[in-house]
């Protein structure tokens, strides 16, 4: 008798505890963990109450922090890796010429947009062959020619002054993104006067056959 009451007590309260569950979505009975109903993927733009939720990080704790940005260090599916190096001289002539270009070479159609970006970018002030002959170089002053100077730079120097900027050049990091400013130098390589002298060193190490190596 005692068993038949226990199944019935515990049948009864199944039965309502599924019951009580099988309200609408929009006004649930019991919830068990609400994180788990309510999702906390908040929406960009949603309206957010300022009693929950701050945009300040020095209230986290106290509040729910979030301020519309992307988690620090997030890249972009698809971008290429972030340019470290610092905005200093030492970023400048030292640590850009370790960073390799990162895309292959262009094929066709990426040779024709890396050089109509330096046409729209870039010519204004340098011209159409990197120099510093562009329509806008008097009115700004103290434009230098790129060519003159790109040969004995590496591409992350190359790179970093459109990062950066340089004196009167202002910052091209916001016009073009970095697979562009990439795109942008190895352009520019195909400005440069072909070195003449360059084969002819290959041809005599090749000569020479004891001639140690020297890696560059
Ligand atoms: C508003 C004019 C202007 C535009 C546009 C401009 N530059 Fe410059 N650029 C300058 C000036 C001025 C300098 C000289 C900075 C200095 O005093 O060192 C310079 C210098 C440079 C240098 C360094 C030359 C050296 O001798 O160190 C490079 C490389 C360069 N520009 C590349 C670019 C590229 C690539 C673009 C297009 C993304 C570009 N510039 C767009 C004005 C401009």
């Amino acid at each position: 008798m005692k068993r038949t009451t226990y199944i019935t007590a515990i049948l009864i309260t199944t039965v309502m505890v599924i019951v009580s569950s099988c309200d609408s979505k929009r006004q649930p009975g019991k919830i068990y963990m609400p994180d788990m109903a309510y999702s906390r993927a908040y929406e960009t733009y949603a309206e957010r109450n300022d009693s929950i939720f701050t945009t300040d990080a020095d209230k986290k704790g106290d509040k729910i922090f979030y301020n519309n940005m992307p988690v620090t260090g997030t890249i972009q599916r698809g971008e290429l890796f972030p340019f470290t190096v610092p905005n200093d001289s030492n970023g400048l002539i030292v640590l850009s010429a370790q960073i390799k270009n990162p895309m292959p070479p262009l094929n066709h159609a990426d040779s024709l947009e890396a050089g109509r970006l330096f046409n729209i970018n870039c010519a204004v002030c340098h011209g159409p062959k990197a120099e510093n002959n562009g329509p806008l170089a008097p009115k700004i002053g103290g434009v230098k020619s790129i060519i003159a100077a790109s040969p004995g730079y590496a591409d992350g120097r190359i790179f970093f002054v459109m990062t950066y900027g340089q004196n009167n050049m202002g910052s091209y990091a916001s016009q073009l993104d970095r697979r562009q400013r990439w795109m942008i130098v190895q352009y520019i390589r195909t400005l440069e006067p072909k070195a003449t002298a360059a084969p002819a060193v290959v041809a005599t190490a090749a000569k020479d056959s004891t001639a140690k190596p020297t890696v560059k």
